[in-house]
């Protein structure tokens, strides 16, 4: 961590701030209000637990003390509302925009509910927080935007074409964010994502990463699936990481770092067959049997890059954004909530 953040985590503190988290009952969004309201921030959260969960807000207020717990207020809405995504900004410094449909198969089989939620949703979200005058707009955005871009590792300024739907949506979200400087002087950072790992990402449905999904194959002695021979290779990030990016890029007071796209990654590529070992011994630890399981290789998928790896010295650089968890110790402060309990959650 470097002494910038260190400064600016002391700074909140000590001036706490109104934090506007949508998709505060997913993976990504649960993390940041947890992290935030032990900072004694104030939090609103908004969700409409489309792939969200009520068992992950109690989660993340039986992490905090009573008093950071009565700072936060939850609104169960919809982004693609517009009325709702202005109340929800009424009164807020940042706004950390999470909601989002977020699985690339997904978007190849309803490409339509997708936009309108990735899409429309951030749209309404950038005109609800421009009008209340947030201070500052933070977005997820995605690696998926690199497209068929094929050298690595990947730069900020280039780009190849969309692979799905899913990346659209998030390259359309960068290009709105961009003509809301130029038309409205409206202030954004978009943070592109590689892959995001930690507790309570899903590990159910069709749609779970791959992560969660070996975890959870691993501990219920189900058969663990890998798309591809096993050498694709991503860049895979703790939590604790992109959460260090968003509360950088909504306090970072240099102009030039403004309006612009970041990559969040660690910058380190692992291939998907030293994963699931890593993520095998973990297991065993739990259950030994585990220790026998091979993965089964399927076919690759529709939309999926075969390789991925992120520049991430644009984030050092103008954020002062510097990972601090490795993808081993990462999984090791992962393993134990997945191995725990079999996660069955309700909604
Ligand atoms: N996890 C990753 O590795 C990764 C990588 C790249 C980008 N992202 C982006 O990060 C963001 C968070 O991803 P995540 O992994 O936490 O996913 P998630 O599915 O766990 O969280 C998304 C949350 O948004 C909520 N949501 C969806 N549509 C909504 C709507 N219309 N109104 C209100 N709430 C809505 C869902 O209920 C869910 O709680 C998404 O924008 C995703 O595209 C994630």
């Amino acid at each position: 961590m470097t002494l910038d953040y260190y400064r600016r985590l002391s700074e909140i503190q000590q001036s706490p701030r109104t934090w506007l988290i949508t998709g505060v009952a997913g993976f990504i969004g649960s993390h940041l209000a947890e992290y935030l309201l032990q900072l004694n921030q104030k939090g609103v959260g908004l969700d409409n637990f489309s792939t969200g969960y009520r068992d992950n807000l109690e989660d993340v207020l039986g992490s905090v003390a009573p008093a950071q717990r009565l700072r936060f207020k939850f609104m169960d809405g919809d982004v693609r509302d517009l009325d709702t995504c202005r109340q929800a900004c009424q009164g807020v410094d940042y706004v950390l925009h999470q909601a989002a449909i977020g699985s690339v198969p997904r978007s190849i089989e309803d490409p339509v509910y997708t936009s309108s939620n990735n899409i429309n949703g951030f749209l309404n979200m950038m005109v609800a927080s421009r009008d209340a005058g947030v201070r500052r707009f933070v977005y997820a955005a995605s690696s998926a935007a690199y497209g068929d871009h094929q050298s690595l590792p990947k730069g900020e300024e280039e780009i190849g074409r969309p692979l799905s739907p899913y990346a659209l949506t998030k390259y359309v979200n960068e290009l709105y964010a961009q003509v809301f400087k130029e038309c409205y002087g409206f202030k954004s950072i978009g943070l592109r994502y590689f892959n995001i790992f930690g507790k309570r990402q899903d590990p159910q449905g069709a749609y779970a990463a791959v992560i969660p999904r070996g975890f959870a194959a691993l501990s219920a002695g189900e058969p663990v699936y890998i798309f591809g021979n096993g050498e694709t290779s991503r860049d895979f990030c703790y939590i604790d990481n992109c959460v260090q990016a968003n509360i950088l890029a909504a306090t970072v007071q240099d102009q030039c770092a403004l309006n612009k796209v970041y990559n969040v990654a660690l910058g380190e590529r692992t291939p998907l067959n030293e994963l699931f070992f890593m993520v095998r011994e973990l297991a065993s630890r739990a259950d030994n049997g585990c220790s026998r399981v091979e993965p089964v290789y399927m076919d690759f998928r529709a939309g999926d890059v075969r390789h991925s790896l992120a520049d991430i010295s644009r984030a050092k650089v103008l954020l002062g954004y510097l990972p601090v968890y490795s993808v081993r110790q990462g999984l090791e402060l992962t393993a134990e909530w997945y191995c725990k309990a079999s996660h069955v959650r309700s909604v």
